[in-house]
């Protein structure tokens, strides 16, 4: 029987890849194969498109269109290699940022053609839709307090789309708003401005509800 494919959004500092690992703990324990991926990444062709994509490695400002179909050449090769053969086999797979950044992103923030996005979206994924995305719903500035924490020790710099303004940033979360009510069934939005075990009950209900 082929595995679930569960998705994970949401505006930075959503706090998706923590929930992530606590879906996975729990799926785990219902005896269930997971394999838990990010994007852009998962493959070493996807890694090498993200050191291009975080922080211009190329050392050159990105075309947004050049931007857009690298993303979507990580979300291919992703697919190709590693979640269509996962869940053929029966595993479940779990992704941090999926399709839906794309639209929120290029789309409602940068301002790419809704449509345009779809398909090509759909040409990356071989026709393969997420069967759940959950969307960790949080105030920007909330969002942005916690990168702070993260970042206080000085270990880590800020990547290219956490340096965008805060405006882009407002275009990002309702842009998810708006995926979420063009398609109900297969968003479940979860309000993450709560501690980690409330979000993690409400994530697991949502996943026993929608696909257990
Ligand atoms: P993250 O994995 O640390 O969240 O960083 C990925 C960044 O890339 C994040 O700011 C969202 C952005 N992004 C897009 O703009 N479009 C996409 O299609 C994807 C997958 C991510």
């Amino acid at each position: 029987m082929s595995g679930k494919f569960i998705t994970f959004e949401g505006p930075e500092g959503s706090g998706k890849s923590t929930q992530i690992r606590l879906l996975a703990e729990q799926l785990e324990k219902q005896g269930i194969d997971v394999l838990c991926t990010r994007e852009p990444g998962g493959t070493k062709t996807g890694e090498a498109i993200r050191s291009i994509l975080q922080h211009d490695a190329a050392g050159e400002a990105l075309a947004e269109r050049a931007e857009l179909m690298l993303f979507t050449a990580s979300r291919a090769q992703l697919m190709n290699q590693v979640i269509l053969p996962a869940l053929k086999s029966g595993t479940w797979v779990l992704c941090d940022r999926f399709i839906d950044s794309t639209m929120a992103y290029q789309g409602f923030a940068r301002g790419m053609d809704i449509s345009t996005l779809d398909a090509i979206n759909e040409f990356a994924v071989f026709g393969r839709m997420p069967d759940l995305t959950v969307l960790l719903d949080l105030d920007i500035e909330a969002g942005f307090r916690r990168l702070e924490e993260r970042y206080a020790d000085g270990q880590a710099s800020h990547d290219r789309f956490e340096q965008e303004a805060r405006d882009f940033h407002h275009r990002v979360r309702e842009g998810y708003h708006k995926l979420a009510a063009r398609e109900p069934q297969r968003f479940r939005m979860i309000n993450s401005d709560r501690s980690i075990e409330d979000v993690s009950s409400d994530v697991w209900n949502a996943v026993k509800e929608a696909l257990l």
